[in-house]
């Protein structure tokens, strides 16, 4: 699947800030990296404004460190009459303890998204849109 998304939507390197208690990232902070990623891929299609509507389950296989390299690769599966689904890859480039860059999986989700007008009504998408995108 990641061979067809192109360029990671979000590439970001995971800060002591963002760390739980434990002193691994925080699974909150991945999932805010997700939904960023999932909407700058839906807002092609919906550039005027998307908001999400549900994230079906997340499962994380893989702890990420301080100082991982954090991707997000984003692609529009899926486009009904307001509704926008993506599919949301979630990699990591560590440096190990030999310098070498291992490439770690983390999650994948899948993340739905409504197109809104400014006063967050629902907007029927624009057919011509869908089209250019392939749907
Ligand atoms: C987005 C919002 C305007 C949609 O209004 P709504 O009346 O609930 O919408 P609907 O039930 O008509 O569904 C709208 C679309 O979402 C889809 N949808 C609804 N629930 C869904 C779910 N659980 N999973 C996937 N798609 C879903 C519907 O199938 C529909 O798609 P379509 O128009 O392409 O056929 C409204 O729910 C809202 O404002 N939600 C809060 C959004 C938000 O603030 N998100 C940030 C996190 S709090």
């Amino acid at each position: 699947m990641l061979k067809t998304m192109g360029e990671p939507r979000i590439k970001i390197v995971a800060m002591p800030k963002d760390t739980n208690p434990a002193g691994n990232i925080f699974g909150g902070w991945i999932l805010s990296q997700i939904d960023s990623a999932g909407a700058i891929a839906a807002r092609e299609i919906a550039p005027e404004r998307v908001v999400t509507i549900a994230m079906k389950e997340v499962v994380f296989k893989e702890p990420v460190f301080i100082g991982d390299l954090v991707s997000c690769h984003a692609k529009v599966t899926e486009v009904g009459k307001t509704s926008i689904k993506t599919v949301v890859e979630v990699t990591v480039e560590r440096l190990t303890s030999e310098h070498t860059i291992m490439c770690t999986h983390v999650t994948t989700a899948e993340v739905t998204y409504v197109s809104v007008d400014r006063a967050g009504n629902k907007k029927i998408i624009d057919e011509d849109l869908k089209r250019l995108y392939g749907f």
